[in-house]
């Protein structure tokens, strides 16, 4: 059954054809990151209206290079939130317009279910139940996922989202947008023992705060180089010594908080997904831990980590095959 996934929640407009769940026939993604770049930060309005410019032109490029036909679709699957309202309307209404004209039905996905569905996609063995974390620009969140059709929140943060405090402290130490790859560099040359950063905890042990250690960056930055960070090589040093410091902590946190949440569900299966799998070093220290205590884990390709729409295709289709149907009233929302 191949499935059209739409996703443009953020600033990417990707369109995806994947037959019968998992296997991806093309995974087109279009970015206006380069027009975001200079304002440090996504811009609503420019997402919005690009994404009006190019979804025809990208759904037109996955469907050829599918191999397939317009008319060989059977579903439309399309992100209606969390996400930018504006941004999110545009793929809504475009995939409502395809299924009306293609008399196909169609489905509305929640795009952090479909970051850990990524996990899924690439590793077709995980098998369910699993536990799912989900770290990206947006969101950081704990799920437990007996099933793709009741999926159960187990923890989420209480205010920054773990990539926005990686692209928070890049604009601190003067990197550049977006900051987790910046930063994920950068921290190559640190030490991450060069001072003490942490996470703040949260009252409900698999509850995240990540706007604490930002703050202690910032404050520190101020202090120490009044007159900015970049500016002598002692400075240079310290970007890479914060950088790493404050990634080492945030990789403390998430793996403390997944695996309790595995040992809580007794599950010992953990599938990650979102931006933030990106960083090889998470990768690593999951790893790690997960052979130690005996746990599965799962990340998506780092293609698949980022915002994609073979994500959407598939976790689509799931629910289209467990019975859930949208109709023309679908809106933005979650
Ligand atoms: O999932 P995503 O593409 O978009 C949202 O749904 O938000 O995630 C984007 C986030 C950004 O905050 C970016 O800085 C972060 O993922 N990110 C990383 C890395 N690559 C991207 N964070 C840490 N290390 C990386 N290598
Ligand atoms: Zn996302």
């Amino acid at each position: 059954m191949y499935t059209l996934g739409i996703e443009t929640s953020c600033d990417e407009t990707s369109v995806s054809v994947v037959n019968n769940g998992t296997d991806i026939l093309s995974n087109v993604v279009a970015s206006s990151l380069e027009f975001h770049q200079q304002y440090g930060g996504v811009v609503p309005e420019i997402a919005f209206r690009t994404q009006l410019e190019t979804i025809v032109a990208v759904t037109d490029d996955a469907i050829k290079k599918a191999g397939i036909a317009r008319g060989d679709l059977a579903l439309v699957s399309v992100t209606n939130g969390p996400g930018l309202l504006g941004s999110l309307l545009v793929g809504i209404s475009f995939a409502k317009a395809l299924s009306l004209s293609l008399r196909i039905p169609l489905i509305g996905v929640n795009h952090l279910y479909s970051h850990i569905y990524a996990g899924y996609l690439k590793e077709k063995q995980v098998r369910l139940p699993f536990v799912g974390l989900v770290v990206s620009g947006g969101h950081t969140s704990l799920f437990l996922v007996k099933d793709f059709a009741t999926i159960k929140t187990l923890g989420q943060t209480q205010d920054d989202a773990c990539g926005e405090a990686f692209d928070k402290v890049a604009k601190i130490l003067g990197l550049g947008y977006p900051g987790g790859p910046l930063i994920e560099a950068i921290a190559r040359q640190g030490d991450p023992q060069a001072l003490t950063l942490q996470c703040s905890g949260t009252q409900q042990p698999l509850n995240f705060s990540f706007s604490g250690i930002k703050t202690a960056v910032l404050y520190y930055v101020q202090k120490k180089f009044p007159r900015g960070i970049a500016n002598t090589r002692a400075g240079r040093q310290m970007q890479a010594d914060i950088a790493a410091s404050f990634q080492e902590s945030v990789i403390d946190t998430l793996l403390e908080k997944s695996f309790h949440a595995c040992k809580l569900t007794k599950i010992n299966r953990l599938v990650v997904g979102g931006g933030v799998v990106a960083n090889m070093r998470l990768r690593e220290a999951f790893e790690k831990r997960a052979a130690q205590q005996h746990v599965e884990v799962y990340f998506p390709t780092k293609a698949l980590c980022m915002d994609n729409a073979a994500m959407v295709a598939g976790f689509g289709y799931q629910l289209f095959k467990r019975g859930a149907r949208s109709n023309l009233s679908l809106n933005a929302g979650m």
